[in-house]
């Protein structure tokens, strides 16, 4: 079948993407460091998600910041939302995007609701940024951050009070660690959250027996990569059930390494996926995803990953 009979492209939110593969923010800066890459092209992503940025710049947390965990299945980070500030960020980081091909999408943190309506209101006047993502749900900051993402009413406070601040896309980024993450889901969209993205980091520890501390400067960090890719499953699956109704797409996220990985979450009920800490181990991660999620539509009889996003079919039943 000739390339072009896969069709590839999705709309999220209005925001219609080339393709349903973003890069995850956090993991891979402004989008500078990659171009570096031989072979790597920013221009055949669907979107890009920057790193998280707050009003005032962040020094971030003490080192050291990453430690990998057994097998290598996964890696616990704490940076701390280390940035420059959004002024700096509107400044530096977005004119080299100027032409890029793919999305542009800002990761908003903050430790107040007034601090998060401030960074979507400037970026809300940046060309260049076509969505937001509204991170509640950074665990390795002391101040906000996953704290707002824990409960219904205050996920809701912030997703309304940044609603009245933009009309482009809202996405909230959601927390793994909640009991219940369709309800916080649900009081997004209620609230005025175009789209839903999870799953943020799993809080984590890693203990040095011989020094009897935590291995991490900031004792606690967020757990990425493969070993969290069951949980932010049933997580899409949870959410995917729980905002149907409401017609607010899903962005799956959560050890994505290969193209069957993708297609899970698209068949768990997300209409795009992001790729994190897989391009730490392969810069090229993104590129064979590509190539190979058209290979997979094609042995699977399918035309359009449209088609078969919610598709799972329980052995239980609904
Ligand atoms: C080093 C690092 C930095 C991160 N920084 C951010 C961030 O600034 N904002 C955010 O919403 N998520 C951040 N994340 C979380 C990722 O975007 C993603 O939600 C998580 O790592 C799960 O996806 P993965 O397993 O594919 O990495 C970060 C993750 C890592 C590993």
């Amino acid at each position: 079948m000739p390339e072009t009979d896969v069709n590839l492209r999705v709309t999220i939110a209005g925001l219609e993407l080339q393709n349903p593969l973003m890069v995850a923010s956090g993991t891979f800066g402004w989008g500078e460091v990659f171009e570096k890459v031989q072979g790597f092209d920013n221009d055949a992503l669907g979107a890009i998600v920057l790193k998280g940025t707050t009003l005032e710049p962040r020094k971030g947390n003490p080192t050291p910041r990453l430690v990998e965990t057994a097998g290598g299945a996964g890696i616990i980070n704490s940076i701390g939302l280390e940035n420059p500030g959004v002024d700096a960020v509107i400044r530096d980081h977005l004119p080299p995007l100027e032409g890029c091909k793919a999305k542009v999408i800002a990761n908003v943190a903050g430790g107040t609701v007034e601090e998060y309506v401030e960074v979507v209101s400037r970026f809300d006047k940046a060309d260049r940024i076509d969505a937001m993502e509204i991170n509640i749900s950074c665990p390795n900051v002391k101040k906000g951050g996953a704290a707002f993402g824990a409960s219904s009413e205050m996920a809701g406070e912030v997703i309304a009070a940044v609603r009245a601040a933009t009309g482009k896309p809202l996405i909230a980024k959601l927390s793994p660690n909640v009991t219940s993450i369709a309800e916080i889901a649900t009081a997004c969209v209620e609230t005025g959250a175009d789209a839903l993205s999870l799953i943020n980091t799993l809080r984590a520890m890693e203990i040095d027996v011989d020094t009897r501390r935590p291995v991490l400067g900031n004792d606690i960090g967020g757990l990425s990569g493969p070993a969290v890719k069951p949980v932010a499953l049933l997580k899409v699956h949870e959410v995917y059930q729980a905002v149907r109704g409401a017609g607010a797409p899903v962005i799956g996220l959560g050890g994505i390494a290969c193209a069957r990985d993708a297609m899970q979450f698209i068949l768990a009920g997300a209409r795009a996926v992001q790729v994190g800490t897989a391009l730490f181990v392969n810069p090229m991660v993104c590129t064979e995803i590509l190539g190979g999620m058209k290979d997979l539509l094609r042995r699977m009889g399918e035309t359009d990953i449209n088609d078969l996003v919610g598709t799972l079919k329980l052995n239980c039943g609904e």
